[in-house]
């Protein structure tokens, strides 16, 4: 019998060791240490990237704190489970990057229930009661998409027809449901603007790449391009290149794309992206700062949106594109 639980206690070990797929920003320095439990959307984007350097940075140094980050490949229920553990091994912190806006409600009261405290960063969580977390930290995802749509009702004379191609991120997601809201209300605002086809790219650039390329194979007659973020934007771009359709400045097809990461604003300098609105995915300080603020019993404010501009090839240097720090 005792051979037995000796063989269940390795096989359970080695399970662990497969499955706990964290990775701890510092290995902890003595029980003063201040654990957060980080559950991440994944690794889809360049934004997403940039968003865990940023927060595994702004801790790595810091030896009161030890940040322990679980990537959940773009699968709630993976984040289920991260935070489930999280809570079992007794951590002082959670922060969730949601990858979708609603089924929060249980896991977040389990949270609560286990009496720690959780910020909400990048998008948000569809939940009627905010006592649920301490404040969300994030994009103001409506916002970015409005200046999209200043930007166009700019550049397509009212007596023009405007046929709208429009890639979608992850369906759900904050980012992708405020971007989307921002185009369809401009859309039923102008009789002349139309989105003639909506094509699931999942934020990522290989999906954005081949549904374009699906698509081009019986639609070319496209006079917009609304990509919801840059790694879609360049899988776009490269099936754009494959079926002989131009973009960009005096090109077919003008692109609007969100992020604005340093490739983006590349190809925008170079006349091949027509708008790059941007996304600030550099939130590390930030919420280490709202994480002492709490600790030394500051007030919070329960909503923090961080300030975006819009560039295009006329507004932007190669100073400026090559300052981009993600
Ligand atoms: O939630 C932020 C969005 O998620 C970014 O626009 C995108 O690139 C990322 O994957």
């Amino acid at each position: 019998m005792r051979r037995f639980f000796s063989i269940l206690l390795c096989i359970s070990m080695i399970i662990c060791m497969a499955g706990c797929t964290g990775t701890r920003a510092t290995e902890p320095a003595n029980n003063n240490v201040y654990v957060i439990g980080f559950s991440q959307v994944g690794s889809e984007s360049d934004w997403r990237v940039a968003n865990t350097k940023s927060m595994t940075a702004a801790f790595a140094d810091d030896p009161d704190y030890e940040l322990v980050m679980e990537n959940a490949r773009q699968e709630q229920e993976n984040q289920f489970t991260a935070i489930r553990r999280f809570i079992l091994e007794g951590v002082d912190f959670i922060i969730i990057a949601p990858t979708v806006e609603e089924g929060w409600e249980t896991i977040l009261a389990e949270i609560k229930e286990a009496n720690i405290p959780v910020i909400i960063m990048d998008r948000s969580v569809a939940v009627e009661d905010e006592s649920l977390f301490l404040t969300n930290i994030g994009s103001d995802f409506l916002h970015q998409g409005n200046l999209a749509v200043k930007w166009l009702e700019g550049e397509i004379p009212a007596d023009k027809q405007a046929k709208i191609l429009h890639l979608q991120g992850t369906i759900g997601a904050t980012a992708q449901i405020m971007r989307t809201k921002a185009l369809e209300d401009a859309v039923t605002q102008h009789s002349n603007w139309e989105i003639t086809g909506q094509l699931y790219g999942d934020f990522t650039e290989a999906k954005a790449y081949e549904v374009m390329t699906e698509y081009l194979k019986t639609n070319k007659d496209i006079d917009v391009l609304y990509s919801e973020n840059d790694n879609m934007t360049f899988g776009a771009m490269r099936a754009l290149n494959e079926a002989g359709i131009s973009y960009g400045n005096g090109g077919q097809v003008k692109i609007i794309t969100f992020d604005a990461t340093k490739e983006a604003l590349q190809y925008c300098h170079d006349g091949k992206i027509n708008l790059c609105v941007e996304c600030n995915p550099l939130f590390g300080p930030r919420v280490k700062e709202l994480i002492e603020k709490y600790r030394n019993g500051e007030e919070i404010p329960k909503h923090v949106y961080v300030d975006e501009s819009a560039y295009t090839t006329q507004n932007i240097t190669q100073d400026f594109v090559d300052s981009r720090a993600y």
